[in-house]
């Protein structure tokens, strides 16, 4: 939600630094702001870890990272050797107190440099059982107290369940203040996902009709063609449900579903999506097999090519009864809303990568014409293309040219690619990361946020816990999921729509 094109002097600190997330995502994400002039001239970079390598080593290793995951394609040499100047590597562990007074070097180093008091961010990359060591131990050295200045950055998951959730919510405030605490989810920083606002709350014209008066019903599906690739140890204790559906589905309903907000202060928009949260109706315990459905995939084929089944993948149970798809029909239960379906899906291994949210209006309220000019009449939809090309499609119905009066829809397109041919847009870490800097936390969960969200799964997570599926596994690779949840949606005379933008 950063607005202007300044940071102060910042130090980063990444613990779990020599990890994954770092190389794929945050790093590429840094370089990127830099090359788009985002970063302070005076930042710095601590990356953490527990492996025993050179800086140079460590710093090739993450280059290796930007050329195959950056937006921008592989470095130049030049711009690569400036950017990593920012970086160093310091081997350590983080569960031990004395590691923070090598922290505590570093932040004196820079500031001695910079001439003046920087920014602290501490960012947790790492397994979740940690958060609360790193979150204490800062505490103790002392290293977080300018609640102004210092900031921590929690990656998902947040939390296994409602309980785990509030633990570390607890666990957290002991060393930290909420304004302090940046609890991400990468979704809220696409381009795509922030525009659902600028649509929403910068025109007059859809508004008016964003209500059960003229809403029949909403779909969100986030389907990826991708199976659990090498994450089967962490997948096989997540699932579906916690993995996607918890936080980066539950954040577009609240951005579709949420009232607006009177300004676009951190804690209005998040009290604004704390209400919608607060307004879906929680599914009853023995209600869970009318509202939920889980799949999970077993072998088939995805782009010609063939492949294997979720519990033949690595460090998956031959017997896993994890989900790797789940789809809920919610309501959310408020004067806007009351009785228009929410019907969100998710799931690994699906016929093809793509994030949609399609808004379904309801009928004329008369049908004029003849019946013979209605036979390819729809209602109206509307479509909010996410991932992966992003744009706006608004369907209505025109008459086909020709001496008949015959009806059938056409579409009004807004593609991202073709109104802004400036290159690729900002992925959404850098959006996040940037926003951290800058001490916005908009586009972060707030703890009552998080907290919330898991009340609206937890009925289902406990049932499926305590019943484990006997029928898995019940959808082939390449596939869109289960029967289940096709009649999830069929009972109530709907049905999935999945439009791919096309581009013209
Ligand atoms: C992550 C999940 O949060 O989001 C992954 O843990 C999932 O399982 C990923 O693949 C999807 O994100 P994106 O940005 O690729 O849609």
């Amino acid at each position: 939600m950063t607005t202007e094109n300044k940071t102060t002097p910042t130090i980063m600190i990444i613990f779990g630094g020599s990890g994954d997330l770092t190389c794929r995502k945050l790093i590429p994400a840094l370089y990127n702001l830099y090359l788009d002039k985002w970063l302070n001239e005076k930042f710095s970079i601590i990356c953490t870890g527990l492996d025993e390598m050179t800086n140079e080593d460590f710093i090739k290793h993450l280059q290796d990272g930007v050329d195959k995951f950056s937006r921008s394609g592989v470095s130049k040499p030049q711009e690569w050797a400036a950017f990593s100047k920012y970086i160093q590597y310091q081997k350590g562990d983080f569960t031990q107190a004395p590691f923070y007074d090598t922290i505590k070097n570093h932040i004196a180093e820079f500031e001695k440099n910079a001439g003046e008091d920087s920014d602290k961010i501490f960012y947790m990359a790492v397994n979740p059982q940690f958060f609360e060591t790193i979150a204490s131990n800062i505490g103790n050295a002392g290293l977080n107290n300018d609640s102004k200045k210092v900031r921590l950055v929690i990656e998902k998951p947040f939390g296994t369940n409602l309980e785990s959730a509030k633990a570390l919510n607890a666990a957290l405030i002991k060393s930290f203040s909420e304004c302090q605490l940046y609890r991400i989810d990468h979704y809220l920083g696409k381009e795509t996902v922030q525009n659902i606002l600028a649509f929403r709350f910068a025109n007059a014209l859809f508004e008016p009709i964003w209500n059960r008066n003229y809403i029949d019903h909403v779909q969100i599906t986030v389907a990826e063609s991708i199976g659990v690739e090498d994450r089967g140890g962490y997948y096989e204790h997540s699932g579906a449900l916690r993995d996607m559906i918890q936080n980066h589905l539950m954040q577009l309903v609240c951005l579709i579903a949420m009232e607006p907000p009177v300004s676009f202060n951190a804690d209005e928009v998040r009290n604004r999506k704390v209400d919608v949260l607060n307004s879906i109706r929680k599914i009853k315990k023995e209600e869970v097999h009318i509202y939920a459905v889980r799949g999970q995939y077993g072998e088939g084929w995805v782009e010609g090519e063939k492949v294997k089944g979720y519990r033949s993948e690595k460090a998956v149970a031959a017997d896993s009864t994890t989900e790797t798809f789940a789809a809920l029909k919610l309501f959310v239960d408020n004067w806007r809303w009351t009785d228009v379906p929410f019907y969100i899906r998710s799931g690994k291994r699906m016929q093809e990568s793509i994030s949609v949210i399609t808004i379904d209006f309801k009928p004329v309220p008369h049908q004029s014409f003849p019946e013979e000019a209605m036979e390819n009449w729809q209602p109206n939809k509307l479509v909010l293309n996410i991932q992966p090309d992003m744009g706006i499609r608004l369907r209505f119905q025109a008459k086909r040219p020709g001496l008949q009066m015959h009806l059938a829809p056409v579409d009004m397109l807004f593609d991202y690619s073709n109104t802004y041919q400036s290159g690729s847009s900002p992925e959404g870490y850098e959006t996040l990361l940037l926003d951290v800097m800058e001490g916005d936390a908009t586009l972060f969960m707030r703890a009552d946020q998080v907290e919330a969200a898991w009340e609206v799964v937890m009925p289902v997570l406990s049932n499926w816990q305590a019943n484990p599926s006997v029928n898995f596994p019940n959808y082939a690779a390449g596939t869109n999921g289960p029967e289940t949840a096709e009649a999830l949606i069929a009972k109530d005379g709907n049905n999935w729509i999945i439009m791919p933008f096309e581009k013209k």
